[in-house]
């Protein structure tokens, strides 16, 4: 039987699905608890008021999968505008971007050469005013693609980031070679549908998996960031820490903004680093949707918004 996240996640192809969820207003109203807004200016409205908190950020100029070179170059113009908007702030590594590199044209033919090219400035500028940049994965098919791009970043800004998917079956031997001194690894479950050849479908082997890279990156001399709302998780990285004796400032916990904020501050407030990251833009709808996905309490709420208007 396919399971919900699969419904979702294929319907989310679906042009027709897509043009009648963006129109509707109740989409808007629980987007909204999600998405910083759509222009900048709400965006960084935001910033200040997290970072005011003590949690630091990583903005993501939604958008993905570009099919056109000129949307490419524009995805590169928006993040080089966030960094000008970031930079009178001053805030350092507490305001740094995450990007998609399909929004930069990864997925077009000679994709790989031109989202390095495209998103090499953005890196450029990044590092100019004193902050990092975090690649977002996507599917399977791109991790190699990925991969391959921050190697090449690296070379100059050995602070570029990554993310890994413990759903992945391969993503154990990837934390192992991003174990390295310099490296920032973010590591998630993975919000993509993928096939059973490639990644773990039950939740618990998704867990145990987690479970183990957490373990390498910990161990390891890069900076590991963990990204997850699950309370075993983050504890299991808590106890990984003092295990291994890390600074707090050597490691952090990253969660989405609009989710379990409160847990965000408590961290915060007891000396853990804590990232929310802030999704922005016209483009939401992708991201929306695996929201939804990943959680049946996320679409219960959609699905109760949509039946109370
Ligand atoms: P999961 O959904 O497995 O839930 C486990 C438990 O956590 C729940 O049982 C509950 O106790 C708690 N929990 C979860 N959500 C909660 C909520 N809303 N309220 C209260 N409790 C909650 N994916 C990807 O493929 N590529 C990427 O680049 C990224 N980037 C990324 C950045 C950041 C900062 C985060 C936090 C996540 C991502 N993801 C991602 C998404 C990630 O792969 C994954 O889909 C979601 O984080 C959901 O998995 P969790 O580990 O958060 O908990």
């Amino acid at each position: 039987m396919l399971s919900t996240k699969t419904v979702l996640l294929g319907a989310s192809r679906r042009p027709a699905l897509r043009r009648a969820l963006v129109g509707t207003p109740v989409t808007r109203q629980v987007v909204q608890r999600f998405v910083a807004g759509e222009t900048l200016p709400e965006a960084l409205a935001v910033v200040r008021r997290l970072t005011g908190e003590g949690i630091a950020v990583t903005l993501d100029h939604l958008g993905e999968g570009v099919t056109d070179p000129a949307d490419a170059r524009a995805s590169r113009d928006a993040y080089l505008a966030l960094l000008d908007g970031l930079a009178p702030l001053e805030l350092g590594t507490d305001a740094e971007v995450s990007v998609k590199l399909s929004a930069f044209g990864q997925a077009l033919p000679g994709g790989q050469d031109l989202a390095l090219e495209l998103v090499r400035p953005v890196v450029e500028r990044a590092a100019a005013i004193g902050t990092t940049v975090t690649l977002d994965m996507e599917e399977s098919a791109t991790v190699d693609s990925t991969l391959a791009v921050l190697a090449e970043l690296r070379r100059d800004h050995p602070a570029t980031g990554a993310v890994l998917q413990s759903a992945l079956r391969r993503t154990e031997d990837d934390a192992r070679a991003l174990a390295v001194p310099g490296s920032r690894v973010r590591l998630v479950k993975g919000a993509y549908d993928e096939p059973a050849s490639v990644a773990f479908r039950d939740r618990r082997d998704v867990d145990a998996a987690y479970a183990r890279c957490l373990g390498v990156l910990m161990r390891g001399p890069g900076y590991p960031m963990v990204g997850s709302h699950d309370p075993a998780m983050v504890g299991l990285a808590q106890r990984l820490a003092a295990e291994y004796g890390r600074a707090p400032d050597s490691w952090e916990v990253q969660m989405l903004h609009g989710i379990r904020l409160d847990e965000q501050r408590r961290l915060a407030a007891s000396g853990t680093r804590v990232r929310a990251y802030v999704p922005y833009g016209v483009d939401w709808y992708g991201y929306f949707v695996r929201r939804l996905a990943e959680r049946p309490a996320n679409l219960r709420f959609f699905l109760r918004a949509l039946v109370s208007r």
